[in-house]
């Protein structure tokens, strides 16, 4: 067995709403799960949920609830938001999970026998009101705190810390001759950056437990539970490790118990691709390699960052109702249409500006129009002037599908995603224009002309099905139904299909129905 391509998406807390951040995130590991898996690879793809901490404990309190059935219930929205996008995950972590906390706790298990762990005080400024550690940074230019804290004061605790100072100089290494480690390459500038400048402290790891129970406790030390940010990054670890994957359990061996092991567990760590949000780059590029340096554990190939939108030119923010909901727009539009805008909208790594104008200008221009428009007019000819029989083949269009689908294939290698689909829509946009110039509703009033007529529904037909194979990654919902308007049983799930000429002589093809279909431009259709 081989190692399978393994991606990660971070793990959203699980005491906010699902926003367009969220979507915009699992959308984009899942175009990227599904190009691999059409590729030919085994991939694994984990999503889920960031459950312990602070909050989510005085969530739970203030709604009179218990912290894990607060999180059970939250958890059931959180899936049914994956769900509705059409997202491929294989697992769904919660970090509340037992197969979690094992894996957690046999890190710091290994962490604290070999010495990477000592306690220490901790001296800080609290708010008992907020029950959170304040910086200087968090003071209004005045000097005083938000009222929103109450009285702040300076608290000492004694706490655990992880030596991560340590490793300063070994990280910048790896990032200097690891390019691909961090990217795109300003994020890759903006960790060393910020390594080469300044100096790493020591990690504080724990909170006391009298003052936080929500965590996992330590093994070593039950007076204290870990820092969520330690328990939600080793999610990656924890799920291939419970599944028993040898490189998750072997760095482990004897530490603590872990999970009973699959018969056959698949091969999943190193991950190849961390995918998270700017914000929380010095976590994923900082924090999270030195942690599995110490525990002699391998590294993830990549954190690949993307950037944040924005709606209408200003910070989302459910106080301003300034937000996009994901679900109610993949209700109106449909939830391919929404992935389309994401990803053909913001490449990984810049911002974005979300408008309702510029969702809809796309919708029409190049879904419905484009794609739509191209589908429905080449298959209802087909069946009005040849009962739906496909001809014998014809290549007039062949090379252009062939560079396109290369071109494509190459840009799903590199997950330059955007890239993938303006070369897709390259030959959305060539075949309108065969339609155009070929003009076959005047070729079928002509006798002599029925051979060209033949070579032209052969060529569109074919772009049709080669498009379903090229739009399966992003759009998997329109895909399947294009290639079940062709008449096609199987999935159009391998980029192997994409080859030319797949179409045979004779094949019947179903009933087109619009895939796309056109919209009043004003507001949601119906
Ligand atoms: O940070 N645009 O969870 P989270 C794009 N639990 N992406 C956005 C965004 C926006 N406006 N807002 C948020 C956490 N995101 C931790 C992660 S991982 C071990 C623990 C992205 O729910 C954000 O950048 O606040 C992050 O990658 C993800 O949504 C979850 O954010
Ligand atoms: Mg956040």
């Amino acid at each position: 067995m081989s190692k399978r391509f393994y991606i990660t998406t971070a793990i959203d807390y699980v005491n906010g709403q699902p926003h367009l951040g969220h979507a915009y995130e699992k959308v984009v590991a899942d175009v990227i799960a599904r190009a691999h898996r059409s590729l030919g690879e085994e991939v694994f793809f984990l999503t889920g949920l960031d459950e312990h901490g602070q909050k989510v404990q005085q969530a739970a309190q203030a709604e009179g609830k218990d912290p894990q059935a607060y999180c059970d219930e939250l958890a059931a929205v959180w899936q049914e938001f994956v769900a509705r996008l059409n997202v491929s995950n294989d697992d769904f972590i919660r970090t509340t999970q037992p197969r979690h906390k094992q894996v957690v706790q046999a890190m710091l298990a290994k962490l604290h026998r070999i010495g990477e762990l000592y306690k220490a005080p901790y001296r800080g400024l609290y708010s008992p009101r907020q029950e959170t550690f304040l910086t200087e940074k968090d003071r209004r230019p005045d000097g005083t705190f938000d009222p929103i804290y109450g009285e702040v004061f300076e608290l000492i605790e004694d706490n655990w810390y992880f030596r991560m100072s340590r490793y300063q100089s070994w990280l910048i290494e790896h990032i200097e001759t690891h390019p691909s480690f961090v990217q795109p390459d300003n994020r890759r500038n903006e960790v060393l950056g910020f390594l080469r400048a300044e100096t790493l402290d020591d990690l504080c790891i724990t909170r006391p437990k009298a003052r936080l129970s929500w965590g996992i406790p330590l093994p070593f030390d039950p007076d204290y539970v870990t820092y969520v940010w330690f328990d939600a990054l080793s999610n990656y670890f924890s799920v291939p490790t419970a599944l028993g994957d040898p490189a998750g359990t072997e760095p482990l061996a004897g530490d603590y118990e872990l999970p009973a092991a699959a018969s056959a567990p698949p091969l999943l760590w190193p991950a190849d691709v961390h995918l998270i949000g700017k914000d929380i780059l010095k976590f994923h590029a900082v924090y999270w390699p030195i942690m599995l340096k110490a525990c002699g554990i391998a590294l993830p190939r990549q954190v690949l960052v993307h950037g944040w939108w924005q709606k209408d030119g200003a910070k989302m923010s459910k106080s301003t109702g300034n937000v996009v909901d994901p679900i109610a727009v993949t209700g109106d539009w449909g939830v391919d249409a929404f992935r389309y805008y994401v990803v053909r909208e913001l490449d990984i790594g810049p911002d974005a500006n979300w408008t309702d104008a510029g969702f809809q200008a796309r919708y029409h221009a190049e879904l419905a129009n484009g794609l739509g428009n191209l589908v429905n007019r080449s298959l209802s000819m087909l069946r009005r002037y040849r009962g739906g029989a496909v001809p014998a083949r014809s290549d007039e269009l062949a090379p252009d599908a062939q560079s396109v689908a290369a071109d494509a294939a190459d840009a799903w290698r590199r997950h330059n995603l955007q890239r993938a689909l303006i070369r897709t829509w390259d030959l959305v946009t060539r075949a309108n224009q065969f339609v155009d110039q070929t003009a076959p509703f005047k070729l079928a009033k002509d006798p002599a002309q029925s051979q060209r007529l033949d070579t032209v529904l052969y060529n569109l037909a074919e772009v049709c099905r080669v498009l379903a194979v090229l739009l399966w990654p992003f759009l998997p919902d329109a895909a399947a139904r294009l290639y079940s308007q062709l008449g096609l049983s199987q999935a159009p799930d391998r980029i192997a299909d994409a080859a030319w000429g797949g179409l045979p002589r004779g094949h019947r093809i179903g009933e087109p129905t619009p895939l796309f279909p056109r919209r009043d431009v004003q507001g949601p259709p119906r």
